[in-house]
């Protein structure tokens, strides 16, 4: 996702989360000195909420599921979030809440190392946290497949930067590869693993259709175990689809039937073409049409089955 102030991303606006109180956002601020901002010492989560206009609801998807990764991540880097669960939830409906919004939202909590010093560390330092949001519609088009190139970057590794705690220094590795891959002129980069193997996208996981299975990295390939990949196992498991989590070869790439990118931001996308091989028909394939459809109508609150996915803003009843 391209973010920042500029035209490019999606601008954080409305009311903010920090110090433990709701402030509007020209007014959430810290300091240059922050030692997050000076070693990338923080946590973080982005979670989606989806408008839907005959309700007049925000449902956010997998809230819980969310901070409860959130919490693992502080574990590791021994951040003291000062929230229990529940608390933490209650912010993220208030963010959206007291902003008001009625559109499509993304909401950014953050866990980070607030002590303004110049120590390299993660003891005897204060912890923070916050939480913004910003609306944000599709980060791809999701209707059309997306040409990816498998990155010379690898991907970070559990014992260097764990990428299964969402660690906000950790994203210079994917910063780098999606900056290459779209300077070559790619939609998103692939990143291998340090031996080798298929890992996941700059911000989403992957998934191959094969012989009409769905193969995905296993959670020990480097990935950030994401929520709507979880997601989409319950959802191929409703479809009837088989799913394998195991190593990928990259070369497996080249040949599976289709491929789709999936996270909070990308939703699920499809991937027509890897380094210039296209990737069965060259167009989205007929398993992740299914896996969309049922995804896109099950964030909206469509889908009876999968409603205990959502938390609804202003009818403000945690799930
Ligand atoms: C590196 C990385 N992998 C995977 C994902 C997908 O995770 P989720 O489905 O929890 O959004 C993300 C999401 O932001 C990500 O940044």
């Amino acid at each position: 996702m391209s973010e920042g102030h500029s035209g490019a991303g999606f601008p954080a606006r409305g009311i903010a989360y920090l110090d433990r109180r709701f402030v509007p956002m020209e007014e959430a601020k810290i300091s240059i000195a922050t030692h997050a901002f000076n070693y990338g010492t923080g946590c973080f989560e982005g979670i989606r909420g989806y408008w839907n206009s005959e309700r007049e609801e925000v449902y956010l998807v997998k809230l819980q599921k969310h901070f409860q990764r959130l919490l693992n991540s502080t574990r590791l880097f021994r951040i003291d979030i000062g929230h229990d669960l529940q608390q933490l939830c209650d912010v993220a409906i208030e963010v959206v809440r007291r902003t008001g919004y009625r559109e499509d939202v993304y909401v950014r909590p953050i866990a980070y190392k607030a002590s303004p010093v110049i120590k390299v560390g993660l003891l005897h330092l204060q912890d923070g946290f916050c939480c913004f949001s910003a609306p944000m519609g599709a980060y791809f088009d999701i209707t059309r497949g997306l040409v990816v190139t498998v990155s010379g970057w690898r991907r970070n590794d559990d014992n260097a930067i764990p990428a299964r705690a969402k660690a906000t220094g950790g994203y210079i590795n994917a910063a780098l590869a999606i900056a290459d891959a779209q300077e070559a002129g790619f939609d998103e980069a692939i990143l291998l693993t340090g031996d080798g193997h298929v890992s996941e996208g700059s911000a989403a996981n992957i998934f191959l259709v094969m012989s009409g299975k769905l193969v995905t990295p296993a959670v020990a390939d480097d990935i950030l175990v994401g929520i709507t990949r979880g997601a989409i196992l319950e959802l191929a498991a409703k479809l009837g689809v088989p799913v394998v989590e195991r190593r990928v070869d990259r070369t497996e790439l080249y040949v599976a039937d289709e491929i789709f990118l999936c996270g909070t931001g990308v939703q699920i996308a499809p991937v027509t073409k890897v380094d210039g091989r296209a990737i069965g028909e060259g167009k989205m394939g007929e398993i992740t049409r299914a896996l969309q459809d049922l995804y896109l109508a099950a964030v909206h609150g469509e889908v009876e089955e999968f409603m205990d996915w959502l938390t609804p803003v202003y009818a403000n009843r945690s799930r």
